[in-house]
């Protein structure tokens, strides 16, 4: 019987195949022109299921998306894992930045990955993490090393909030019961330092709109006699930080978990490179909240970033205008034990307070979720945490993620099961940017590492 490293070594060149065939379906769950290509997409992760060793495989309806579930099940008396990944991706635009289509996969070298990197959108995100469990599955059946029982859940909705997937775990707890859940749709520090997400940032995303004069208005006629909805906009954002980069919404800060200074102390002995990371995004200096380092302004603070800002005139040349509206989305990501529903209170109550008279604000809630904590100090981390000593040879660093992926708290309050985040991309893999890749180093060492957690995790469940 081979080990999972020897099988990878025989058929990494199918398993990179298939995927990249994967990576052509532009299954970009936000944008209903391509409604048909997610669907396209879910019938082939259920083929993927299926031919991988699943027994039972369906497409779950859902007012949304379908849920693609798999299931193998070989003795009700062992453990179950419970892996989830989403087959959605994010939109690719701007288009003219990628340097080869976004839905045209093609491996190129880079100097971080001499052995190649898969381009495409959805490489990292989720497309290849998600896949690498298809491949574990498939190497465990066919070696006769599958030691547990195993369901896959894999949406299409999670780049747009998880609608769907909320009502179907609530509908189908018994269908879904597990031990643990397995999920690897995060990063990892570097490719030679492997680490597990602990944490993961909640989130409020809204929508705003600032309504001034019934109509766009000449900015000669009415100018400095009319409130302009985008001057007054731009004004309430800035407000939102005082000088310290401290969010000034009254209440903001109230149920946020400090950390203790040991816990502090052990995130700051984290391999960093502040010289690196910036020179990365090219930035000159980094930015934020006064009296925290860069990796837990990103990590343990909860934060407010306007996406994106617009209204009036920006077509072509000059066009003089007050504008009638003014828009912008904001999102907050937020921190253990901060609940979203109740920062999008906070958060509209005292934006529509700060307006001034001459304008009307209109607070629209897109969706949300809550953060997410794992502890280090049971059977799923330090089976996890052996996997990862097994194929990188050294003992992976728990890291808090700054990301969202809010159905990981719903898990454990609607299956009282914990998740393990292995996640094996990198910051660098550009995910929701132009020229997302994955490296293909990171793909196949998840696909060598994902089996060793379901012996383990077996083992250690005795
Ligand atoms: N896979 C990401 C989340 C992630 C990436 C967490 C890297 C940690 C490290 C996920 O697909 C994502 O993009 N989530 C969204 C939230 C969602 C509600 C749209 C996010 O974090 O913006
Ligand atoms: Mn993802
Ligand atoms: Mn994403």
């Amino acid at each position: 019987m081979q080990g999972p490293k020897a099988y990878i070594e025989q058929n990494k060149d199918r398993f990179l195949n298939e995927l990249m065939d994967l990576l052509k379906i532009p299954s970009i769950s936000a944008d209903s022109a391509f409604s048909h290509d997610v669907l396209h997409m879910a019938e082939t992760v259920e083929e993927a299921l299926k031919a991988a060793g699943c027994t039972h495989t369906e497409i779950c309806e859902t007012d949304g998306y379908p849920i693609v579930y798999g299931e193998r099940t070989i003795d009700p008396s062992l453990p179950t894992v419970l892996v989830y990944g989403h087959y959605d991706v994010q939109p690719p635009d701007p288009l003219n930045l990628w340097t080869s289509p976004p839905f045209e996969p093609v491996v190129k070298k880079t100097n971080l990955h001499p052995n190649g990197a898969i381009y495409a959108r959805g490489a990292s995100d989720d497309k290849g993490q998600m896949y690498m469990h298809v491949k574990a599955l498939e190497y465990m059946v066919q070696n006769d090393k599958l030691p547990c029982n195993v369901k896959f859940m894999i949406e299409g909705e999670e780049e747009v909030g998880s609608n769907s997937l909320v009502t179907f775990v609530k509908e189908n707890q018994e269908r879904l019961a597990n031990d643990i859940i397995l999920i690897s749709d995060t990063g990892m520090i570097a490719k030679d330092v492997p680490s597990i997400t602990t944490g993961l940032r909640g989130l409020s995303y809204v929508e705003v709109e600032v309504t001034g004069p019934n109509r766009d208005l000449h900015s000669g006629l009415y100018g400095g006699a009319v409130a302009n909805p985008i001057n007054i906009l731009a004004k309430m954002i800035a407000s939102l930080h005082d000088e310290n980069n401290h969010i000034t919404i009254p209440g903001f800060y109230d149920k946020v978990q400090e950390l203790s200074k040991e816990e502090r102390e052990a995130m700051a002995k984290a391999p960093f490179d502040l010289k690196a990371y910036q020179d990365e995004i090219g930035i000159e200096a980094v930015y934020g909240e006064k009296g925290y380092t860069t990796n837990e302004r990103n990590s343990i603070r909860p934060t407010l970033d306007v996406n994106g800002i617009w209204g009036g005139y920006t077509g072509e040349g000059a066009k003089t205008v007050i504008p009638s509206k003014a828009y912008a989305k904001i999102s907050m990501r937020l921190v253990p034990n901060q609940d979203w529903h109740e920062i999008t209170e906070l958060f509209s109550n005292h934006f529509k307070s700060i307006a001034p008279k001459g304008v009307t604000v209109k607070v629209t809630p897109h969706h949300g979720g809550q953060g997410y904590v794992t502890p280090i100090d049971f059977v799923g981390y330090r089976a996890a945490e052996k996997a990862y000593e097994k194929t990188f040879g050294k003992t992976p660093i728990p890291q808090r993620g700054g990301g969202s992926i809010p159905i990981v708290a719903l898990f454990e309050k609607e299956l009282q099961s914990k998740t393990i985040l292995m996640g094996f991309g990198l910051d660098s893999d550009s995910i929701h940017s132009p020229n997302e890749h994955f490296g293909v180093e990171n793909y196949l060492k998840g696909i060598e590492t994902i089996p060793y957690f379901y012996q383990y995790f077996t083992e250690m469940s005795k």
